[in-house]
């Protein structure tokens, strides 16, 4: 690994983990289609619900998928870190335990957001977040609106962003990325693939090859922020 490869910061590759595969064989394609356009790190993030779910159970669900993935793994797939995408809730931040939702060896933790309806109290809980200690990147920011993600950059300025490869499709994807780049300290991308999905991976090289022609050194943030990382 030399760090100058793709860095997947966001997926669903876990078998079982959640619903992005259902299975080691699916995981293994995942891995290869990732591998065959470039991915050298992958950073597995399944869904956490924090309204239906504690990190303990959660950690053992993905501990359990971990080793089912270490049962197909092989050397010339991409490196895999474990991970979490937590969905932010009222004052999750109080949660016992939310520090280990980061990817282990590191503070780094990746939020989601809820489609809709961003109180202020939920704008406040990313910004305790963000300010604890904890390094919180705000997951496909590219999804929301825009006055939503003006009122959270707002309040939080600590926070970084990820970029999902489906933003850059379509007839305005390459305006709206360089938009938010501009705008907001983008500091990776993810295909957040769920299951075989060829066209995830591609708009993830799209989409890296693209914000890196910009002039924003993707395989150096990725770096920064995987520097004390555990591997699988
Ligand atoms: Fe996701």
């Amino acid at each position: 690994m030399n760090g100058n490869g793709i860095t997947d910061f966001h997926s669903h590759i876990l078998p079982g983990a959640d619903h992005g595969s259902k299975n080691r064989e699916t995981t293994k394609r995942q891995l290869e289609i990732l591998k065959s356009i470039g991915v050298e790190r992958v950073v597995a993030t399944p869904h956490f619900y924090p309204q239906i779910d504690s990190v303990e159970s959660f950690l053992e669900k993905r501990a359990a998928a971990v080793e089912r993935l270490q049962s197909i793994y092989d050397a010339k797939m991409p490196t895999v870190f474990p991970g979490a995408e937590v969905l932010v809730c009222p004052g999750i931040d109080h949660m016992q335990h939310l520090d280990k939702l980061c990817i282990p060896g590191t503070d780094v933790i990746l939020l989601e957001m809820p489609m809709s309806g961003w109180s202020a109290e939920i704008i406040e809980t990313v910004r305790r977040i963000s300010a604890s200690g904890l390094v919180a990147v705000m997951a496909h920011i590219d999804r929301y609106k825009k006055t939503e993600i003006a009122k959270l950059s707002l309040e939080c300025d600590r926070l970084l962003y990820q970029l999902n490869g489906s933003a850059v499709s379509g007839f305005l994807g390459k305006k709206r990325v360089n938009e938010l780049c501009s705008a907001l300290p983008v500091a990776c991308v993810g295909s957040d693939i769920h299951g075989a999905d060829k066209k995830a991976a591609a708009e993830l090289k799209s989409i890296w090859q693209h914000i890196e022609k910009k002039g924003i050194n993707l395989s150096e943030c990725a770096s920064t922020l995987l520097e004390r990382a555990l591997k699988l």
